[in-house]
């Protein structure tokens, strides 16, 4: 039957598929013509939770009272771990009712939070290079985007007085992630007193990305911005089990702050979806209030991969920052290759070796790879050698 009259509406027109989604099916196909590919292009831990988590999953599934649906915004008991966590880690007082809320994973509440805070033609100020979800969720309002480029030079951090007041003005949101993905660089706590400052000033919402905060290397301890004292006049913070807990595809997350705008993502959300199934909760809950020593052995795991890849890198030319957290390396590609995205594809398909090209997290990632630390290591080894033996080759 033809469908010649469906046709996508506007507002999701520009939409093109997922990067990595088009990336599976690429890597699908060359699987299938034999090619061994080792992929360190997903941020997607490789590492299960621990054992206790699981369990505390596998015990709630069994129970009768576990199956039914479950209140908008997470049960009480998750909202009550996720106040405790940062209280405990980062010494941040929420009301669990009001100024903490449960997601899918915190990549559908990047989504939705333009949808409740901007209308068409408001501004929204987004990183370059950054997660593109911030991008495809301004495009669902029809909002002007305004990039704000995070340049070596500044440490990968925004420079807030570049942006022209007049934008500021007729901002609603500014995105900011730290630590940062794809750059895994990292932010000071007066770097986020500032831009706490800048939205006070020019009434945004300011709102930090910040699921990386658990994966930090040498000593490094990743900061909350809702550290800032009465930041939450302006500020929510998402954040996530997925990579803090190796817990992806479990689709657990976290919005915390500003409960005004929480409360405009939970009349939202209660339209569309249910929350979470009661385990999941339940296991999560587990996550954030146990024992977390285990993830210091993680840890470690990450950075023996890192610096397997670091000294790969700089012996090959690349040039690359030691990242003190996240699970990516963010390094240049030496000037004899024109192309990032020329690079990873012959990449691939020469040695079966993945990397993102950086230009898939903005126009300011050209030149650059992002390396995904989330495969095992001795996977990273045999990359590391495949690499160095097709560069020679250059
Ligand atoms: C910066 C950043 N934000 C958000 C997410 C989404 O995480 P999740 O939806 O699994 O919580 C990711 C995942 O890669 C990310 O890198």
């Amino acid at each position: 039957m033809s469908l010649d009259f469906v046709k996508p509406a506007e507002r999701i027109s520009a939409f093109k598929p997922y990067f990595f989604s088009i990336l599976g099916k690429k890597i699908k196909d060359l699987q299938s013509h034999g090619l061994d590919v080792i992929r360190l292009d997903m941020g997607s831990p490789d590492l299960p939770p621990a054992d206790f988590i699981i369990e505390a999953m596998v015990q709630s599934a069994r129970s009768a009272d576990s199956h039914g649906y479950t209140a908008y915004g997470g049960i009480p008991l998750f909202r009550e771990a996720v106040a405790k966590y940062y209280l405990n880690r980062f010494n941040v007082k929420l009301d669990p009712v009001n100024e903490v809320l449960g997601l899918i994973g915190s990549k559908e509440g990047l989504f939705d939070l333009p949808v409740v805070l901007a209308n068409m033609g408001d501004v929204i100020l987004i990183p370059d290079p950054g997660y593109p979800v911030y991008q495809s969720g301004a495009e669902l309002v029809g909002a002007e985007i305004h990039y704000v480029p995070l340049v070596a030079e500044n440490n990968f951090l925004p420079d807030l007085k570049a942006i022209p007041p007049k934008i500021a003005y007729r901002a609603k949101i500014m995105w900011i992630n730290y630590p940062n993905n794809p750059t895994g660089a990292v932010a000071p706590i007066e770097f986020f007193e500032e831009v706490v400052e800048f939205g006070r000033k020019h009434e945004i919402v300011i709102a930090h990305d910040a699921p990386y905060t658990e994966i930090c290397y040498d000593g490094y301890v990743a900061p909350s911005i809702l550290q800032v004292p009465d930041s939450k006049d302006v500020v929510v913070e998402f954040n996530s089990l997925s990579k803090a807990y190796n817990m992806g595809g479990w689709r657990l997350g976290m919005v915390c702050g500003n409960p005004k705008v929480l409360k405009l993502l939970q009349t939202y959300k209660s339209q569309m979806d249910n929350s979470h199934f009661a385990p999941i909760q339940i296991a999560g809950a587990t996550a954030l209030t146990g024992d977390q020593n285990w993830l210091i052995n993680r840890n470690e795991i990450y950075k023996e991969r890192r610096d397997i890849i670091l000294e790969t890198l700089r012996n090959l030319g690349f040039q690359v920052n030691t990242p003190p957290s996240t699970i990516y390396l963010w390094a240049r590609i030496p000037s004899r290759f024109e192309d990032c995205i020329e690079f990873c594809d012959r990449l691939l398909r020469e040695t079966g070796v993945s990397m993102t090209p950086g230009t898939v997290f903005g126009e300011y990632g050209k030149g650059y790879v992002r390396i995904s630390l989330g495969i095992a290591t001795d996977r990273v080894r045999v990359a590391m050698e495949r690499l160095t033996d097709w560069m020679k080759k250059q």
